[in-house]
């Protein structure tokens, strides 16, 4: 059976991932590569409404553990219809955000701690970890001010949170290269759009030959 590869994108809120992700995905495309973009949480229309959900600015009231199931139960969705069929038909698939976001946001930002948030969604997600994982790294405060700044971007309920809690999510991202340094590689996200883009895309390429 062929099978894919899974490429996951991560980082603190205004890390500039996003932009990145969908220059790799046009070079690859480009190449002639067979390539799936996608995003978490969201992707396909049910997981998208769990997203609206999440990200409302007016469920202030949210618990965090509700907050980690739903963001599981969106993972586990857009994982079925989207991207085990394409893993399946050998595609590359590059996804903004999987299951280390929970990690560092729930339970690093929210203190549900992280080995509780790995066995939430170890039930969604059933072993199907990412094979490479690109990590824009950028301070808290760094991309907090590049969120403020500019580019239109809607701001979210997470993004409202206190620096103290993007901080964590900060140290809970640090644990993880440390615990999976093999999967996750650090690409410097402070640096130009360019050079960004060009580091991201060598680990790519390395990568997939
Ligand atoms: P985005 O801005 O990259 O689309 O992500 C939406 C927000 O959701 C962002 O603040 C990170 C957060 N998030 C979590 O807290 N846990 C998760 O599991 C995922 C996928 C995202």
């Amino acid at each position: 059976m062929k099978q894919g590869r899974f490429i996951t994108v991560e980082g603190p809120d205004g890390a500039g991932k996003s932009t990145i992700l969908n220059e790799l995905y046009n070079k690859l495309v480009e190449e002639g590569r067979n390539v799936v973009k996608t995003r978490e949480p969201g992707g396909v229309s049910i997981a998208e409404q769990i997203r609206e959900v999440i990200l409302n600015k007016e469920n202030t009231a949210m618990d965090i553990r509700t907050e980690a199931l739903l963001y599981a139960a969106a993972r586990r969705q857009h994982l079925v219809e989207v991207v085990i069929p394409a893993l399946e038909k050998g595609s590359i698939v590059i996804c903004d955000r999987f299951i280390d976001s929970s990690l560092a946001y729930q339970g690093k930002g929210r203190d549900i701690g992280m080995t509780e948030v790995m066995n939430i969604n170890q039930f969604a997600i059933e072993d199907k970890m990412p094979d490479l994982t690109l990590y824009f790294d950028i301070t808290p405060e760094e991309g907090l001010k590049r969120i403020a700044g500019h580019d239109g971007r809607e701001v979210n309920r997470l993004d409202l949170e206190s620096l103290d809690f993007h901080q964590k999510v900060y140290e809970g991202y640090q644990s993880l290269i440390e615990q999976y340094p093999d999967r996750i590689k650090v690409v410097d996200a402070s640096k130009s759009k360019e050079k960004v883009f060009t580091s991201a895309y060598d680990i790519v390429k390395r990568f997939i030959g």
